[in-house]
């Protein structure tokens, strides 16, 4: 039987693909974009038309699947819009759905996240969610425009800390529970990175490996949203829903280190400076 990536080609879907290949598993890719997805795995996994919005997709998807790492795209802000392909799951017996869901959302309701694993676990779905803290690949990805040009840091999050975790150690550890799905049924992991960090160090390491001065802009929220939807022309809703998270990190959500990581792959995860330094070109 094979295992359905959906969001194949995100920050965190291109990993667990990569992960499960390696422990042997066969893999179907999953996206609304079939040629950006060849173009990634080439003929290492089947590629399949999947749209969350088009209920005519699903069955395709599922054939021969009997596990499923699920992802909530960005732009679907309602958990409602995940209901209708967890509810095929439900009809498809699938035997694991690993949810990428966020740190801290068991006793948050506010983030659509929150809905969605319950709704899982409402339709009886075996499941293992996936609750990681922030992203590295926010900085060398969407912030990174800032940092590249105009050697700034520009993120609403105070003196906040966060416990940074790479997307490819997120990958590990979805691959590891769904390739062990009976061990890991109906649980849940919180994983973080090694250290908790705000953006002065983050500006300090990106300093260090850049060879430039960069520093931590530290806006407040009014001209963090401005910015990204006028000067940056983001999707006012995503834009809204990151304030919301800067909002929660200043009041210190996203602060916490874990050792699950470490119990789930026996690896420590890697340090923001290891991804710096691996990452350079992103901000030079
Ligand atoms: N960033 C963080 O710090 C952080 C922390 C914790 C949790 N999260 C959660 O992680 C999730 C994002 O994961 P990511 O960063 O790996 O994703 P991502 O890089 O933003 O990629 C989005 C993926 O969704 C696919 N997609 C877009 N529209 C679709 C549709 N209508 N139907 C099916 N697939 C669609 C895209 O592929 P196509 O273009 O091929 O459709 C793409 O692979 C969000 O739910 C976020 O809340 C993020």
């Amino acid at each position: 039987m094979k295992v359905l990536i959906t969001g194949a080609s995100g920050n965190v879907g291109r990993y667990v693909v990569k992960e499960l290949l390696s422990k042997g598993e066969t893999v179907v890719a999953a996206g609304t974009n079939t040629e950006k997805l060849k173009k990634i795995f080439g003929e290492t996994v089947d590629v399949v038309n999947f749209d969350f919005a088009d209920e005519k997709t699903y069955e395709k998807a599922l054939e021969e699947v009997d596990r499923v790492f699920l992802m909530r795209p960005p732009h679907l802000g309602k958990p409602e819009d995940l209901y209708p392909f967890i509810d095929a799951l439900k009809s498809h017996n699938i035997k694991l759905v690993s949810f990428l869901s966020l740190m801290g959302v068991e006793k948050n309701t506010i983030p659509p996240h929150h809905k969605i694993e319950k709704y899982i676990e409402k339709l009886g779905i075996p499941y293992a969610h996936i609750r990681p803290g922030f992203f590295m690949q926010n900085v060398s990805g969407i912030h990174s425009v800032e940092i590249k040009e105009n050697n700034e840091i520009f993120i609403p999050a105070g003196k906040s800390k966060s416990s940074f975790i790479d997307a490819a150690d997120i990958g590990l550890s979805v691959a590891t529970l769904l390739h062990e799905s009976e061990k890991y049924k109906n649980t849940a992991h919180t994983i973080t990175g090694a250290e908790s960090l705000d953006y002065y160090n983050i500006a300090k390491i990106l300093s260090e490996v850049t060879g430039k001065k960069i520093i931590y802009k530290k806006p407040g929220f009014l001209n963090y949203r401005s910015y990204y939807i006028k000067k940056r022309g983001l999707d006012k809703n995503y834009v809204n829903v990151t304030v919301a998270l800067y909002f929660m990190t200043r009041m210190g959500t996203a602060k916490m280190v874990t050792n699950e990581f470490y119990h789930l792959t026996g690896r420590k995860p890697r340090t923001f400076l290891e991804f710096a330094s691996e990452n350079v070109n992103c901000f030079v």
